[in-house]
């Protein structure tokens, strides 16, 4: 056991990043009057090269135009693989008000390209004397960016949050998929005849939740991109809830509700929680390190197993 205490990770609301294209700016008020928590302009792969200019534009005017009210409001600039990046962040840090909370830097592969634009961002910030330090999110969609997971989290003080995005990495790793994150036709098991289908996003998933949660990090599910799949995105928010993840994006309206529901523990879930506090409670009371609530064990760590369910509904205002 290390000696390190695991830093939290930032205590904000994170259950639904809702996307919409800088080039869309129309959906902007659409945008800020939803239920999602976090707010992600894109100026990346939802924008077409004709039409970054513009959208970097429109995406400026937004974000002091448009009332966000308390949502954690993002920008999604472009990779560091393109010419547009740095005019992204120059514009962004230059021109945009200081209502702008972060931005997602998308197919991460090594610590250095956080740093790369850790270093543009805090010269901006001094040389405008911007009094929000501007956070990071980014996106884990690459081989490399799956391979060198923990030093990106552990890459700057910004650092917040980190996404897995499906398709992209699908792509990076050479799978046979053209499936934006769910289950795959192809990735089952046999079991006497019968198939049983596996989980080929889970392995990259938990890679992702255990650099963050060593780093204070939060983890998030990226896009699922059939959104007429209503079922199909409950299940797999459903498994990234359970791995540890806090939150989903929604790439369409429709998927809002669904994540809010999933990555808010359930009512049943925060009684039965602290349930188990207070029979730890009364253990403790008792001078016992372990006890037996309704017939299974429950000790110490079944303290912080309930804790961590009993912060999320707290965090959320529904303890
Ligand atoms: N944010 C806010 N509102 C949105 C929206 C979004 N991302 N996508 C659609 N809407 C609104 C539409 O304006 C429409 O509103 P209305 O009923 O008041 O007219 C309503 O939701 C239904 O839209 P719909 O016709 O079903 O969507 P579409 O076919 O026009 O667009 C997408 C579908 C997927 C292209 C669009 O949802 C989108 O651009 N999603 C985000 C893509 C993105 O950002 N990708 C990058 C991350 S992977
Ligand atoms: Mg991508």
């Amino acid at each position: 056991m290390s000696f390190r205490i695991q830093p939290p990770a930032p205590s904000r609301p994170n259950r639904c990043q809702l996307f919409g294209p800088g080039s869309r700016p129309e959906r902007f008020v659409k945008m800020a009057n939803s239920a999602a928590d976090v707010v992600n302009l894109d100026l990346e792969d939802s924008v077409a090269p004709s039409d970054k200019e513009s959208a970097r534009a429109n995406v400026v005017a937004g974000i002091s135009e448009v009332d966000w009210g308390n949502k954690t409001l993002s920008v999604r600039i472009n990779g560091l693989d393109t010419p547009y990046w740095y005019r992204d962040v120059v514009d962004l840090l230059e021109q945009a008000g200081e209502r702008l909370d972060q931005i997602m830097i998308p197919k991460v592969g090594c610590a250095s390209d956080v740093y790369a634009v850790d270093a543009l961002v805090t010269a901006i910030e001094t040389a405008k004397g911007r009094s929000k330090k501007i956070d990071f999110e980014v996106i884990i969609e690459s081989a490399a960016g799956i391979a060198h997971v923990e030093e990106i989290a552990a890459a700057s003080p910004r650092m917040v949050a980190m996404s897995l995005g499906a398709a992209d990495f699908a792509a990076s790793m050479g799978m046979q998929t053209t499936g934006i994150g769910g289950t795959q036709e192809n990735y089952y098991m046999l079991r006497d005849g019968a198939k049983h289908w596996s989980d080929p996003w889970h392995w990259a998933q938990a890679a992702i939740v255990a650099a963050c949660r060593t780093h204070g990090v939060l983890p998030v599910d990226g896009p699922f991109g059939d959104f007429s799949d209503d079922d199909g995105f409950r299940a797999q928010a459903r498994r990234s809830a359970t791995l540890g993840m806090v939150g989903k994006w929604a790439i369409h309206p429709k998927q809002i509700e669904t994540a809010n529901e999933v990555f808010t523990p359930s009512a049943e879930a925060v009684a039965e929680a602290r349930e188990i506090l207070a029979a730890m409670e009364q253990a403790k009371a008792n001078g016992e390190g372990a006890t037996v609530y309704k017939g299974r064990l429950v000790d110490i760590a079944s303290i912080k197993q309930a804790e961590v369910i009993v912060r999320q509904a707290e965090l959320i205002g529904k303890a």
